[in-house]
This record gives C-alpha cells, sequence and structure tokens, in this order.
C-alpha cells in the first residue's frame, strides 16, 4: 500500500512556556511511502544536500520503530521526504522527521498505535513534548512530560497569526540547550510559572492583549541571546511595531512574532522588522505563516486525510 504523511511545522515554549507550550505552523514535512523491490530513501529538494539517504536518514529510522514495537517484519519500500520546514531554525524540523516515520511506520501496520502511545514514543525520544505535541495535534499544546508520559490539552489559535524572522544561519538545539543553567533562583522560577500559567490562560481564553506581558521569559530567552544577537532587539522592538509578542521560536534561531489576524495583515510589522533587518545587517527571511490548526495527517490513496495518528 502507498500513502503519504504531513507533518506541519512548529514554534516551541512561546516565551516562558519552556519545554512546555508549543503552536503548529502551516509548513510541513511530506513523507511519501509506496512498496519497492530495493530500499530507497529519498530526500528531495534542499534535503537531498542536507539529510542522509537511505537507512540512516532520521525518518526511515523512525519509520522502523513501529514495526520493532509489534515484532512484524519492515517491509521494503520507496520513500520520499520533502520538506517547507526550514532545519535548525527552531521550527520543529526534527519533530517532524521523527513523526512522520513514526505515522507512515505506524499506519502501514494499520494503525495498531494510537495517538497517546505515539505521543509518549515521540516525546522520550525529544526528551520534551512541547514540537511532537504540536504537529501532532495542531493548534496550541500545552504539554506536561515526565519523562515517559505525556499529558497534553490543545487550544484553539483563534485569531493568531505567526510572523517569523528565519536568520541564515543555523543552530543547533543541543548548543541552545547546553548554554541553559541548572539552576534557578525562586524569583525567576516564580516569574516563569507565573507567566506560562498567564500565557496558556490568555490563549485559552483568547485574552490576546495579555500576550505582551505573558510571554515574557527568564527561563532560557536570557541565556541563548548570546547565541542569537537579534534576539533581545525584537523582544523589545516587535511589540512596538504591533506584534501581540515574540519569543525565541524553540531553540532559535528564529524569532517568533505574534500579530492578532482580525487586525488585518501585519505589513507596518513586516515594515518596520525589515527595515530594522536591512540597518542591522541581519541575513534573515521573513515568514508569514498561518497556524497549523490539524496536525499531523495520513492521506492513503483513494481516502480523505486522517488527522494525526491512528486507532485511539
Ligand atoms: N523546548 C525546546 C528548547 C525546543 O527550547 O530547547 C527545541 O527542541
Amino acid at each position: 500500500m502507498s500513502l503519504t504523511v504531513q507533518v506541519p511545522a512548529s514554534s516551541a515554549n512561546l516565551g516562558p512556556g519552556f519545554d512546555a507550550l508549543g503552536l503548529a505552523l502551516r509548513l510541513y514535512t511530506t513523507v511519501t511511502v509506496c512498496p519497492s523491490e530495493v530500499l530507497e530513501v529519498c530526500p528531495l529538494g534542499t534535503l537531498a544536500d542536507c539529510t542522509p539517504k537511505g537507512a540512516a536518514n532520521a525518518v526511515y529510522q523512525a519509520f522502523v520503530q513501529p514495526f520493532a514495537l509489534r515484532g512484524q517484519p519492515v517491509p521494503t519500500v520507496r520513500m520520499e521526504i520533502a520538506s517547507e520546514i526550514p532545519l535548525a531554525r527552531g521550527l520543529g524540523s526534527s519533530a517532524a522527521a521523527l513523526l512522520s516515520g513514526l505515522l507512515a511506520g505506524n499506519a502501514l501496520l494499520r494503525d495498531p498505535l494510537g495517538q497517546g502511545e505515539l505521543l509518549d514514543l515521540a516525546a522520550c525520544q525529544e526528551g520534551h513534548a512541547d514540537n511532537v505535541a504540536a504537529a501532532l495535534l495542531g493548534g496550541v499544546v500545552v504539554a506536561c512530560f515526565g519523562g515517559r508520559n505525556a499529558q497534553v490539552l490543545r487550544l484553539d489559535p483563534g485569531k493568531l497569526g505567526a510572523l517569523l524572522v528565519v536568520p541564515e544561519e543555523p543552530l543547533a538545539t543541543s548548543v541552545a540547550r547546553g548554554v541553559l543553567p541548572d539552576q534557578y533562583s525562586r524569583h525567576d522560577t516564580v516569574h516563569a510559572l507565573s507567566h506560562a500559567a498567564l500565557l496558556a490562560a490568555a490563549l485559552a481564553t483568547g485574552k490576546l492583549e495579555l500576550l505582551g506581558v505573558a510571554m515574557q521569559d527568564r527561563l532560557h530567552q536570557p541565556y541563548r541571546a548570546k547565541l542569537v544577537p537579534a534576539l533581545e532587539s525584537l523582544l523589545e522592538l516587535a511589540p512596538r511595531w504591533g506584534a501581540l509578542g515574540a519569543a525565541l521560536s524553540g531553540a532559535g534561531p528564529s524569532v517568533l512574532c505574534l500579530y492578532d489576524r482580525d487586525r488585518g495583515e501585519p505589513r507596518d510589522l513586516e515594515q518596520a522588522i525589515s527595515g530594522w533587518m536591512a540597518a542591522v545587517g541581519l541575513r534573515a527571511q521573513l515568514l508569514r505563516v498561518a497556524p497549523d490548526l490539524q496536525g499531523a495527517r495520513v492521506i492513503r490513496p483513494g481516502a480523505g486525510a486522517q488527522a494525526g495518528t491512528g486507532g485511539g
């Protein structure tokens, strides 16, 4: 059987929700699998230059996992992998690769793993559930991951729009996690708890005017700012130019600016950021991206898209 899996990009943290909050975005990794006489793993487009062909590819490595878990032989397939998600830019490309492989393998097995099992499996491998939960469920997610099982609530992003500043230079997540302290003061912990809680509540109730305050962070952005020179300025300037709030996207280096789609297209914000980028010499792409509402989907020939997952 042939099938296609599409998994959205995601922006994790949203400021103070470190490893806990995420937003799915309409940029996709698309993986097509069909029967073949020999194994072929084919990254397409820009992926062809920077990700492995053959069994070492991360998507294929994830694809085989459901078969191993079920004690089933892995079928020989041709796998084509295409992605619109910029790699190593804090937009959930690795979560999308992992989930697209898991979902493709699970779908070929006729969905033995349910949504919760897929989420736990992916979160265990990522070490946190924010990106994988957003990519799997779509929308905004609040994810709690204790190391084995994830508890996730999905919220509707309502009128949120996202404007991304995506720098040309990549940043490895391991490097961006490596600069974080092991311990925090009680003061910073209370700051983080209260802001993340306010942010989740503001998103759940649609009180978008609170995002400017609620997205403030002391847990990771101040430490990562030395790796992302544009960060501090953009966090300060984007709200002045009309953004509801701004945050480092995931581990960076992209910066997420949220805006209210009810107020129309964010042309002033885009122009102000473009002008500023030119003035400071920041080489980055400006991408306006809508939230993804559906999450990961499996598309089987002759059937409609099946949201996310599998059995249950
Ligand atoms: N929450 C993660 C981080 C996302 O900020 O390190 C990147 O994988």
